[in-house]
Order: structure tokens, then C-alpha cells, then sequence
């Protein structure tokens, strides 16, 4: 992976903090930056979903620093932002179901820990941070596909929460002129991404049950539809929005690959990529989740020049390889 860049510019002048770098998303952030040469790349993590693994093949790298720490705690947030020229700002309990269980954590996580990131940016000066927004802020719209400015109500208190991140970019910019941007993902997966735990998403799970020969669960028909992403497109996303030599205000993009997968046609390509037929089991919708999810990537195209490089498909053998190759070490 990452065998293209994405950028023009020079890395090696330049110092980039990723929140959340231990994580799915983060850890292909900071893979990208090493690989092109970056000056530095700190991760700030607490290790809470994310995990060393992720990065340890870094950990000899002198480039690379890990700065173990919380960004609910504000002291914390300013340590890590010190000294860089670029935040990318990753960190966040994910997850629907999970905030429905626990919202105070997920609101203190991802509102005040944002905020908290915010502050800090701001005050240190840094030329730009981008932030992980979601396609989760579109809740109860039913427009197809997504386009930026047309929201609905949120579906959940994870929903919630990434639409007040937005809410606090748009302050930031209004009142501070500290200009940012958030990239509202839409069902990110990808190696690395974690099938374990009550709160995996759909994808690992697909594919840790075909590796095993076992039926997944369905919540609902099954023609429930997202606009899965390939993480190395999210990466991609991100690498344009920090570089981008100029912002006048805060903006927020889509970031898709700009189809539509339902999830019986997922689990009918996992299935031949790991050469089984099983039929899957069907259960109840789950709450808070949506119907259908398809993003209009215009936007996102217009302002960084995105342009997704890999399809569902493309990604799907790339992550089932990458599990593969993985889990089975781990004895699933
Ligand atoms: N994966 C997706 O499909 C998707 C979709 C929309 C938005 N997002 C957002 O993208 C970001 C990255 O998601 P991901 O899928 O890589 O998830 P992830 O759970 O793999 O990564 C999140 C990282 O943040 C760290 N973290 C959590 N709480 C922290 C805290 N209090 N202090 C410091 N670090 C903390 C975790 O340990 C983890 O390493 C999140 O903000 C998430 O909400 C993801």
C-alpha cells in the first residue's frame, strides 16, 4: 500500500502530530508520512481501541515518536501539539451501538477531547489541522447521494458528537480565524482495522467469519447499502486537506469512494474471495443505524483534488489478504 504519493510537497521539513495514530485510520497516516520522509510524526494515543501493534514497526524509526497520553486532558493536548506544523486530529471513540451504551464517555472522548485538540492547535499556531468528521452526521436525511450542506437529525450519540466537532470547527474559524477542516468519512475499512470486540465493524467481521467458515450476522434484509472506503483513500484525503496551501474558512468534505455496497453484495464477495458458500443470518436492525448511506465526493474533489484510487472491490482483496495473512497467525 501506499506505493503512490499524494502530495508534491517536500515532508522533510516538516512535523506532523496524529491523534488517534495507534488507531485504524491513524496508523495508515502515520505509515504514509514515514514512507515519504516526513521530519517528524508523533502520535498521541491512549491506546483505549487503538493499539501498539499498529505502529510498532515504527518504533525504531527516528522520525517517529509516541507520546502516551489522554486528549481529554487539555495539559496533554498542548505537550503533544508543541514543536509541529500539522495535527491530524484522528482520536475518538467510534461507533454507534457503543455511545448508545456509554454516551457520557463517547461525549467526553470526542466533544471536550476535540475541543481540547482545538485550543491547543490554535494557540500553538500550527499551519493547519483536519479533523475526522462522519458521514453519521447525515442521520435521518433522506436525500441520495450526501451532499455537504444538507443534513438531518442525528441518529445517535456518536452522531452527535461529530456533528458538534463540526459545530466547534465552524466557531473556531468564525471567531479565531483558526480555519480547519473535517473529512466525513464514510465506512472506512482496510488492514489494520480491529474484527474483535462487541463494536468491530461490518467488514472485519464479514471477513473474520467467511476465514472461519462460520455465518455472520445481518442486522435487517440485508439491503441496507454504504459507501464502503478503502482506507488508503481516507489517507489520501487526509494528506491533500493538511497540505492544502490555502483556507479561508472551515470547510467540510465528504470522503467516499461514491458507490453503493449493500450487505448482502458484501458478503457475497467475501465469500469468493475466501472460496465459500455460506448463507448468513439475518436479525434485527440495529438502532441508530441508517438506511442508506452513498456520498456526493464532488466537493471533496473540487477543494483538495481527492480522487479516490481504489474501488470497493480493489480494497476488499487487499483487506482480506491482509486478514489472511493476520488473524490466522493469531489462531482464529
Ligand atoms: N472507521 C470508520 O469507518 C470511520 C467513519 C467515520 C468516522 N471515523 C472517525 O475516524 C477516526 C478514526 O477512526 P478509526 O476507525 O481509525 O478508529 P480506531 O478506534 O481504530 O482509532 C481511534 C484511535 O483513537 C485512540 N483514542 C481513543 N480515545 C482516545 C483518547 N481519549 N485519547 C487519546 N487517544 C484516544 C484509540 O486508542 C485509537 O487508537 C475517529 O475519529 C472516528 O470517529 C471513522
Amino acid at each position: 500500500m501506499y506505493d503512490k504519493p499524494y502530495h508534491n510537497d517536500i515532508l522533510n521539513d516538516k512535523s506532523f502530530l496524529i491523534t488517534g495514530g495507534a488507531g485504524f485510520i491513524g496508523s495508515g497516516l502515520v505509515e504514509y508520512l514515514l514512507k515519504y520522509g516526513a521530519k517528524k510524526v508523533r502520535v498521541l494515543d491512549n491506546f483505549s481501541t487503538g493499539s501498539k501493534d499498529n505502529i510498532q514497526q515504527h518504533f525504531n524509526n527516528p522520525h517517529f515518536e509516541l507520546m502516551e497520553g489522554d486528549i481529554r486532558n487539555p495539559e496533554t493536548c498542548r505537550e503533544a501539539v508543541n514543536g509541529m506544523d500539522y495535527v491530524s486530529h484522528q482520536a475518538a471513540l467510534g461507533s454507534v451501538p457503543r455511545s448508545i451504551n456509554d454516551p457520557q464517555t463517547s461525549n467526553d472522548v470526542n466533544i471536550t477531547g476535540h475541543l481540547n485538540m482545538l485550543v491547543a492547535a490554535r494557540d500553538a499556531g500550527v499551519k493547519r489541522l483536519v479533523y475526522a468528521a462522519s458521514s453519521s452526521t447525515y442521520g435521518d436525511h433522506p436525500g441520495l447521494p450526501k451532499v455537504e450542506e444538507h443534513i438531518g437529525k442525528p441518529l445517535s450519540p456518536y452522531a452527535i458528537t461529530k456533528y458538534v466537532n463540526e459545530l466547534y470547527g465552524d466557531i473556531f474559524s468564525r471567531t479565531y480565524q483558526f480555519h480547519t477542516i473535517g473529512l466525513r468519512y464514510f465506512n472506512v475499512f482496510g488492514p489494520r482495522q480491529n474484527p474483535r470486540g462487541p463494536y468491530a465493524a461490518v467488514i472485519p467481521l464479514f471477513v473474520e467469519a467467511a476465514l472461519k467458515g462460520e455465518a455472520p450476522f445481518i442486522n435487517g434484509d440485508g439491503e441496507t447499502s454504504r459507501d464502503f472506503t478503502f482506507v488508503e483513500n481516507a489517507v489520501q484525503a487526509n494528506i491533500k486537506a493538511l497540505l492544502l496551501p490555502e483556507l479561508k474558512q472551515h470547510e467540510v468534505i465528504n470522503i467516499a469512494f461514491g458507490e453503493r455496497t449493500t450487505l448482502n453484495q458484501l458478503w457475497e464477495v467475501i465469500t469468493s474471495l475466501a472460496g465459500v458458500q455460506i448463507p448468513a443470518q439475518y436479525r434485527d436492525e440495529r438502532a441508530g443505524d441508517v438506511r442508506h448511506s452513498l456520498a456526493n465526493i464532488q466537493k471533496a474533489s473540487n477543494l483538495i483534488g481527492y480522487k479516490p484510487e481504489f474501488s470497493v472491490h480493489q480494497g476488499l482483496k487487499l483487506a482480506y489478504d491482509w486478514y489472511a495473512a493476520n488473524l490466522q497467525q493469531s489462531a482464529v
